[in-house]
This record gives C-alpha cells, sequence and structure tokens, in this order.
C-alpha cells in the first residue's frame, strides 16, 4: 500500500528517528531559503552541500577538510565573527550569492536554523530528496520514475512553527504526484497542503509574500529580493539528493 504524508513542524520532523524509515522517500523543503539556496549551489556547478546542526559542527567540518566553505544564517542573517569563535563564515543563507564563481566545484559546509536540521533529521529515510519551487518538476519526475510506496513531504517550518511557504511547496509537490499515490493511504496533512496550494497557485508570489518568513526577508533591504528569487519554479531541471555520507549532490535522473 503506498501513502503519501506531509510533516509541518520541527516537532513532527524531530520524531522521525523513532520511525521506520527503511521503505520512505523524504522531501524537505525548505523554501525560505535553505534548500533553495542549496538547489542553486548545485545548479551553479557547487560539489556538494553538508548540511549541520550547530555553528561548531560546521567549525569541526571545516578544520577536517579546510577546503571547504563555510555557509549560514542565524536570525536569516550571515553567521558572523561574534557567533562562531572569530571565524567569519563565507556566505550566509542567500541563494542569490550561490553564483558559480563563488561555488563551482566546492564542498559548502551549511547551517541554518530549520533546513539543516530538517534535512538531517531525514537522514534514517531509505531516500532523502532536497527541494524548492527551482527544481520541484524535476523533483516530481525523479519520484515518478523510481515510484517510492511511501512519500513523507517535511517542511522545514519556522523556528518551531509551521511556514506557510514551505507548505506550499510540499502542496504543489503533491499535486505533481498526486495521481501516484491516489489508490493509497493520503494522510489528512497531504490533503491539507494539497488544498492550499490549490487555493494558492494562480497568485504564488503574494501567498509567499505573505509568509513570515517572507515579511522577515522583505524588510531587510539587502534580503528582500531573495523573496522573488525563491518563488521560481523549475529554473533548476536538478535532482538534490542527501547521502548516507551526509552530502547533498546533484543525482542524474537516470
Ligand atoms: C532556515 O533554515 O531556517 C531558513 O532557511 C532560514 C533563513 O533562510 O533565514
Amino acid at each position: 500500500m503506498t501513502s503519501l504524508e506531509v510533516l509541518f513542524t520541527p516537532a513532527e520532523f524531530s520524531r522521525l528517528p523513532q520511525r521506520d524509515l527503511s521503505e520512505t522517500c523524504c522531501v524537505v523543503f525548505d523554501v525560505l531559503r535553505a534548500t533553495t539556496t542549496m538547489v542553486t549551489a548545485l545548479g551553479n556547478g557547487a560539489e556538494a552541500i553538508l548540511p549541520v546542526e550547530e555553528i561548531s559542527d560546521a567549525l569541526t567540518a571545516r578544520e577536517r577538510r579546510p577546503g571547504v566553505l563555510l555557509a549560514g544564517e542565524r536570525d536569516g542573517v550571515r553567521i558572523g565573527p561574534d557567533l562562531a569563535q572569530g571565524i567569519a563564515f563565507d556566505l550566509g543563507n542567500s541563494p542569490r550569492e550561490f553564483t558559480a564563481q563563488v561555488v563551482r566545484g566546492r564542498t559548502i559546509v551549511m547551517t541554518t536554523t530549520n533546513g539543516t536540521r530538517a534535512l538531517r533529521s531525514c537522514l534514517p529515510a531509505r531516500q532523502t530528496l532536497a527541494a524548492s519551487f527551482l527544481n520541484l518538476g524535476a523533483t516530481a519526475e525523479a519520484i515518478r520514475r523510481s515510484g517510492p510506496a511511501r512519500l513523507l513531504v517535511v517542511c522545514s517550518g519556522t523556528l518551531e512553527q509551521a511556514a506557510y511557504e514551505d507548505v506550499l511547496g510540499a502542496g504543489a509537490l503533491c499535486a505533481l504526484v498526486w495521481a501516484q499515490y491516489q489508490g493509497g493511504l493520503i494522510a489528512d496533512s497531504a490533503h491539507m497542503a494539497h488544498e492550499l496550494f490549490l487555493l494558492a497557485r494562480d497568485d504564488l508570489p503574494s501567498a509567499l509574500a505573505r509568509s513570515r518568513n517572507a515579511r522577515r526577508l522583505l524588510a531587510r533591504r539587502e534580503l528582500a529580493d531573495d523573496v522573488s528569487f525563491c518563488v521560481q519554479r523549475d529554473v533548476e531541471p536538478l535532482v538534490a539528493a542527501l547521502g548516507k555520507d551526509g552530502l547533498v549532490k546533484r543525482m542524474g535522473l537516470g
């Protein structure tokens, strides 16, 4: 029996280690902005992204591999030396910073408030994909081709709350794979995300702009353009997969 379910909050994804995910494909959304940023980085030629939870984990990873770039945010802004034992991070979490010139061929160690935490909680899953509106179609196509029995769409949220933009991303993916899961168990959470997306789909930029995260970004002149960047659909035809080694890499469509 197939199943389709959406998790809305960090409280739900933090319990994933207690679930049997051996037959599950997790798809993680952090539309504003961690998974959008990862997809952009891979699209611009980054080798891999290592998502980690804590700033100290990122610093340890760089000690081991001095060639990596350090990226991430706290309160939406790039992690500064005050938070990182005097070390300035190379990048924040704005996808517009992750240009080909900066990231091509590089491995990026990234820590963000929610997105990197959500991804790591899915490590026990059979497969985990990092999704955004930028690579929505390619992600749905990969799911159509591989046909996982259980699809679990994980919204990263904002701090400990649900995030509207992630639910819209989850709903957009549900819309694309609905027919594949219709004969099985569709959780109410998937119906909710799907229906919210259908209500908003004719004007996604306005819907997204109402979210708490978007309002926070729009209030900062240097980050405001991230919101329209992150709502672009299908501009990165790539699938981003989290490997058992903890690295997010571009996956061939095969
Ligand atoms: C997160 O991981 O919580 C977000 O991506 C936050 C942000 O981009 O500001």
